[in-house]
């Protein structure tokens, strides 16, 4: 019996921070960005605004398209590097806000590949377990709150938004839709070239770490470009094989926004046509766990989509970690 994903929803919010915005902030210009990024503009949440709240809109909006109500749950998982706290969990706080009284929750932490390996571990639990029959898997970041404003390496690529999509298995046998293949991988090898340093057990806070600016996001730009663009397309060739797919079968490749660059790579690498990969960093930039389920979202309410079409979802970040999914819609 297959998990087949029966309602999207997303949220940004109304924020809107500009490339001319960043300019007054740090030494950068919107050339700069749009030439070597893509992005023209991203979203910040308001102060009082945590993940949960953008996470809460984003499940309210997957919910109502799947018909499901947030009580029928019986798992949340929140794919988020911000959570609202330490502890507890930002899927527990977001169960309380739905009202979803029958749901197990966790959170899960693989950076910008998160919301990848939520559907792999929804996908896995739902299927050996008759116990888990609707999912609700969100990817959520509040990214302007680890971001160091001071920074141009960094702060010029970040946003927030939430994504959020309803998981179900597959009664009506006529029904071709489903989750078809995953492939996921990790390497902690590299695990110092997108970081947090402070503020966990290794390096707990203090005012040093503070006044050092160690609590804030850290990137070798350049060698995570690298690795990207190989571990991406080689996860998608991957899955594509495993499920006799080719990349010209492919409706959608919606891969992780973080640059528009590693986008096109990507895309050339897997021999795809511009316009069956979809883009949308130039809105919100890269919002980690929430970026490639923001763009499924878009697609889904777009009408660019239709039953029995192919969607390949991938992703990579922080750990190091990176994957690719294939769905059928
Ligand atoms: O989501 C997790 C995965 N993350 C990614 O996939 C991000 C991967 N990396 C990238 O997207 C790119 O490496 C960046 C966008 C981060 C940087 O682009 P790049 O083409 O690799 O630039 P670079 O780091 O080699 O920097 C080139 C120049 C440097 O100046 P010099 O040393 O050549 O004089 C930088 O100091 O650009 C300078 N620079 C900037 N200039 C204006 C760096 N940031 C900026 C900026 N504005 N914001």
């Amino acid at each position: 019996m297959g998990i087949k994903i029966k309602g999207t929803g997303s949220y940004t919010p109304e924020k809107i921070l500009t490339n001319a915005d960043l300019e007054k902030m740090v030494d950068t210009n919107n050339e700069w960005i749009v030439t070597r990024t893509g992005i023209e503009e991203r979203r910040i949440a308001a102060p009082d605004q945590a993940s949960s709240d953008l996470a809460c809109k984003a499940s309210e909006k997957a919910l109502e398209m799947a018909g499901t109500t947030a009580e029928e749950l019986d798992l949340i998982i929140v794919a988020t590097i911000t959570p609202d706290k330490l502890f507890p969990s930002t899927s527990s706080i977001l169960q309380s806000k739905l009202k979803a009284v029958n749901a197990v929750c966790f959170d899960l932490q693989a950076a910008c590949s998160g919301f990848l390996y939520g559907l792999e571990c929804a996908n896995a639990l739902m299927s050996s377990n008759p116990k888990y029959t609707k999912a609700l898997i969100v990817g959520v970041e509040k990214l302007s709150g680890i971001t160091d404003w001071q920074d141009r390496n960094t702060c010029v690529l970040l946003g927030d938004g939430g994504g959020a999509v309803v998981l179900e298995k597959r009664i009506d046998k006529n029904d071709i839709g489903g989750i078809l293949a995953s492939k996921l991988g990790s390497d902690g090898n590299y695990r110092d070239i997108i970081q947090v340093p402070a503020g966990g057990s290794s390096m707990p806070t203090t005012h040093e770490t503070i006044d050092k600016r160690l609590h804030y996001m850290k990137m070798e730009g350049q060698e995570v470009f690298k690795l990207a663009v190989n571990a991406m397309s080689k996860a998608c060739k991957e899955v594509m094989e495993t499920a006799k797919v080719k990349p010209e079968d492919i409706r959608w490749l919606i891969p992780h926004q973080a640059n528009l660059r590693i986008i096109k790579a990507v895309g050339s690498k897997l021999g795809m046509n511009e316009e069956n990969v979809f883009v949308n960093l130039n809105k919100y930039g890269n919002t980690s766990a929430a970026s490639v389920v923001i763009a499924l979202d878009e697609i889904v309410r777009s009408g660019k989509i239709k039953r029995g079409d192919y969607i390949l979802l991938t992703a990579f970040g922080s750990g190091l970690t990176w994957g690719a999914t294939l769905l059928r819609w």
